[in-house]
C-alpha cells in the first residue's frame, strides 16, 4: 500500500494523527483523497457512517424532504413527518419508551437529557435533587454540563475549573478493574460503588445516574459484566433516581442490538441517541423518553424547558426514517454481530501481542490497549504517546482508527478503536486486520530501534 504524505493543514487545528491529506470523497467504506489515496475509515465519523459513505437511499431522502419541509416552529406546530419518526423511534427501542424528541448532536442531546431529570424532580417537587452522578473514564459530550457528569480526563482539563462537582463511581471496565478484581469472582463492587456514592450524596439530592452502556471513547469498547447494567437498574429504581444510558455510540445495532442496554433487557428511564441515528448524512440527535417519565410528575408540566432552534426537524426525521427502515429486518445488526465476532477473532490471532493488548468489544464496537507493558504510560506520560503514534502509524497505512487514552486512571493508558460501517464485508474485515497488523509491527520496529 502506498504511503500517504502527512502535510499541515492551514486551516484545521491539527492534531498528532493528521495526516493533512485532502479528503474530496468518500466511498462505501473508505474515504477518498485529491490525490486518490484511499483511506478504509475505521472510524466512521466516531461511529456515525453505519452504512459507509455515499448512501443513496439515505441522500435521497434528505433531498426530497428538503424541497418540502426542512424547519418549522416546534413551539407552535409539528408535522406528519416528526411524529412519523418520533413513533418509529419509540418502536426501535426497547419497551417502556413513550415519547422521543430530537436535537442536533450528541452533546446537546445529553444536555437535554440531564435537563430533562432535573426538571423531572422539580416538578415533583423535590428540588433538592440536583446532583448527577457520572463514572470514572465516560464521555458525555462537550458541553459544560456533559464534561462535568464526564469522567474523561484530558477532555475536561481546560475547562475543569467551570464544571458542576458531579460525584463519579467506578468505570465498571473488568480489564482494568479499579478494585483489583476477577470478574468470576467478584461481588460487582463497581455497581455498589454507584450506590455508595449515591448514599455519600444523599439520595435525597440525587437526580439522575448517567453511563455508557459499553464505554466508548473514554476505554475504546468495554462492555460491562453482563450482571452489572440490571444491578445499576436495581440501585437507580430502588433510589428513586433516573437511569440515563448514554447511547450516542452504542445505539442503531452498532453494539448487534438497536440499544447496547437491550443485551441485558435493561429499561433506562432515558436513553440518549446521536451519531449514528442519522448514519452521519444529518446532525441528528434524539431522547427516548420512558413511560415513567412521561407520565410522572411532569405528565402535568406544560412543556419540556429546552426549546432549540433544530429540535424536531423534518429533514432530520426523513434521514432518520431512511435509517430505521433500513434497520428494520435486523439484518445490519446481524452483520455487525457475525463481522464484530470474525474481526475480533482474526486480531486477536494476529496482532502482537506484546503491543495490543485486551482485543474487546461487542459488536463492531471493537477496542484494544497499546502499549509495551500493560497501561505503560501510567505515571509520567509520554508525548509522543502510544494512542498518537499508533493512529499516525495506521494512516501511513491507509486506516483510520480512534484512538483514545485514559484507561489506567486519569491520562493514562493508550486505547483505540475500530468502529467499521455495519455494512462491511469479510474481505473488508480482512483489509483492516491486515493493514493494523502491518501497523502494530511499524510501531514496534521504530519501538526496537
Ligand atoms: C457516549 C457519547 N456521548 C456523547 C457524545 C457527544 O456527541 P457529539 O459529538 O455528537 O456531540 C459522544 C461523542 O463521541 C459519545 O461518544
Amino acid at each position: 500500500m502506498a504511503e500517504v504524505r502527512i502535510l499541515p493543514s492551514r486551516t484545521a487545528y491539527s492534531t498528532p494523527g493528521e495526516t493533512g491529506a485532502r479528503i474530496v470523497r468518500g466511498e462505501g467504506p473508505y474515504l477518498v483523497g485529491a490525490d486518490g489515496e484511499r483511506y478504509l475509515d475505521a472510524a466512521c465519523g466516531s461511529g456515525s457512517l453505519i452504512f459507509g459513505h455515499g448512501d443513496e437511499k439515505i441522500i435521497d431522502a434528505l433531498h426530497a424532504q428538503s424541497r418540502k419541509l426542512t424547519l418549522f416552529p416546534s413551539r407552535h406546530f409539528s408535522s406528519d413527518i416528526v411524529e412519523r419518526y418520533a413513533s418509529q423511534l419509540l418502536d426501535f427501542g426497547p419497551p417502556g419508551m413513550s415519547r422521543a424528541i430530537t436535537f442536533s448532536s450528541g452533546s446537546d442531546a445529553v444536555e437535554a437529557a440531564l435537563k430533562l431529570a432535573l426538571q423531572h424532580h422539580f416538578a415533583a417537587e423535590r428540588p433538592r435533587r440536583r446532583k448527577i452522578l457520572g463514572r470514572n473514564a465516560s464521555y458525555h459530550g462537550n458541553t459544560i454540563a456533559g464534561l462535568g457528569a464526564g469522567g474523561f480526563v484530558a477532555r475536561r482539563k481546560p475547562y475543569e475549573s467551570v464544571l458542576a462537582p458531579c460525584a463519579k463511581a467506578s468505570h465498571g471496565h473488568c480489564a482494568a478493574c479499579e478494585f483489583g478484581l476477577q470478574a468470576e469472582t467478584c461481588a460487582l463492587e463497581c455497581a455498589q460503588s454507584i450506590e455508595n456514592a449515591i448514599l455519600e450524596e444523599g439520595p435525597e439530592n440525587v437526580a439522575a445516574v448517567i453511563v455508557e452502556p459499553i464505554v466508548g471513547a473514554a476505554l475504546s469498547a468495554a462492555p460491562p459484566d453482563p450482571r452489572y447494567l440490571p444491578r445499576v437498574r436495581d440501585i437507580c429504581s430502588h433510589h428513586d433516581i433516573l437511569l440515563i444510558a448514554d447511547e450516542v455510540m452504542t445505539g442503531f445495532a452498532r453494539s448487534g442490538r438497536p440499544f447496547a442496554s437491550m443485551h441485558w433487557n435493561v429499561e433506562p428511564d432515558i436513553i440518549i441517541c446521536g451519531k449514528a441515528i442519522s448514519a452521519g448524512y444529518y446532525p441528528l440527535s434524539a431522547l427516548l423518553v420512558s413511560e415513567r417519565v412521561v407520565h410522572g410528575p411532569l405528565a402535568h408540566a406544560k412543556y419540556f424547558q429546552n426549546g432549540q432552534t433544530f429540535a424536531c426537524s423534518p429533514a432530520g426525521a426523513a434521514v432518520g426514517i431512511a435509517v430505521l427502515d433500513r434497520l428494520a429486518d435486523g439484518s445490519v445488526a446481524a452483520n455487525a454481530t457475525r463481522m464484530g465476532e470474525l474481526l475480533r477473532a482474526s486480531l486477536r490471532k494476529e496482532l502482537p501481542a506484546e503491543l495490543i493488548k485486551q482485543i474487546r468489544g461487542m459488536g463492531l464496537m471493537v477496542g484494544f490497549d497499546i502499549g509495551t507493558s500493560a497501561f505503560e504510560n501510567a505515571g509520567a506520560l509520554s508525548s509522543d504517546r502510544y494512542s498518537d503514534r499508533f493512529q499516525r502509524a495506521a494512516l501511513k497505512r491507509g486506516l483510520v482508527i480512534y484512538a483514545s487514552n485514559g484507561s489506567a486512571g486519569s491520562e493514562a493508558g493508550d486505547h483505540a478503536m475500530l468502529l467499521l460501517p455495519l455494512t462491511i464485508s469479510e474481505r473488508e474485515v480482512k483489509e483492516a486486520t491486515a493493514s493494523l497488523v502491518a501497523t502494530a509491527y511499524d510501531v514496534l520496529k521504530t519501538e526496537n530501534k
